[in-house]
């Protein structure tokens, strides 16, 4: 449950029969909550007052115990669409952190796809398993989670997208090659320019995919009060890029580029 104050602040838990939430002035029973409708207004008993929803996802994984950094709704929205995750899809996604990401994927392929995560630190995967575990109720029986580094690993199954959100995912390019079907799709979520170079450069280099493309998205909320209508001073400025990219058909070679590269692309040559 979710409760908003009247100067938008969010108080979430989860409804307990029997419990009571306590604020500085008085406290409501979980019971009171049990069977209203979203959009109730509930006061405790010394009659501060409250707005009761079911968090939305976005509200979920921004409230979430987090270990690592958590892709924010704006980039999970966009990797949904940007990768085309479809119901059905079988997804090999790495690292899952806190799992935020991991939600965004499993609620896009459902129950007729899979979601394989792949973590590094146990920590972190004991985290995410909570989270997601608490978000869906019970652990999706379409999600796997293995431990490890996920280039290290050895797949058998194919995969439809690749999706990695990780410090080097430059390094997983080769094992991307070998697990996506022809026409799967490899996507990166990097923070910084460095490793968006360096990821673009390792798909160029591995010559199993298409020309990598890359984005990144800016949101930015406003503000309405009568005609006072303007952006909002604050917004996330940055959080990272999308770089994405198909596998080609086993055999068939990429299209030589026809562009020819910017003076100093590939550093300054030698004299
Ligand atoms: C920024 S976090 C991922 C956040 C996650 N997408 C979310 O929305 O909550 C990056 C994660 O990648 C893991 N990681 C880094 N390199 C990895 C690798 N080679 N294989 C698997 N996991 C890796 C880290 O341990 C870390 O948990």
């Amino acid at each position: 449950m979710q409760l908003t104050d009247p100067k938008g602040k969010l108080y979430s838990f989860t409804i307990t029969s029997g419990k009571e939430w306590h604020t500085h002035k008085g406290w409501i029973t979980h019971d009171d909550l049990i069977g209203l409708p979203e959009g109730s207004v509930v006061s405790t008993t010394a009659g501060l007052k409250f707005t009761a929803f079911i968090p939305l996802l976005s509200d979920y994984v921004l409230s979430m115990p987090r270990g690592a950094t958590i892709v924010y709704p704006k980039d999970a929205a966009m990797i949904v669409g940007v990768a085309d995750i479809y119901p059905g899809a079988r997804v090999l996604e790495a690292g899952v952190g806190s799992g935020a990401l991991t939600i965004s994927l499993l609620r896009a392929v459902g129950p007729g796809g899979s979601v394989h995560s792949v973590e590094r630190r146990q920590d972190f995967a004991d985290n995410a398993t909570a989270n997601i575990t608490e978000y869906f109720g019970a652990k999706p029986s379409y999600w796997s989670l293995d431990v490890g580094s996920v280039q290290d690993k050895e797949f058998t199954e194919e995969f439809d997208r690749v999706i990695l959100d990780m410090l080097s995912p430059w390094e997983c390019v080769e094992m991307a090659a070998r697990v996506l079907r022809p026409g799967g799709v490899f996507l990166a979520y990097v923070a910084t320019t460095t490793q968006l170079a360096a990821t673009a450069e390792a798909l160029k280099e591995d010559g199993h995919f298409t020309e990598p493309e890359s984005s990144e998205t800016i949101v930015r909320g406003w503000h309405h009060e009568g005609l006072a209508v303007r952006p909002q001073q604050r917004m996330i400025g940055h959080t990272g890029f999308l770089i994405i990219s198909r596998r080609m058909a086993p055999g068939v070679e990429v299209l030589a580029r026809r562009r020819r590269p910017a003076k100093g692309a590939y550093g300054v040559p030698e004299e």
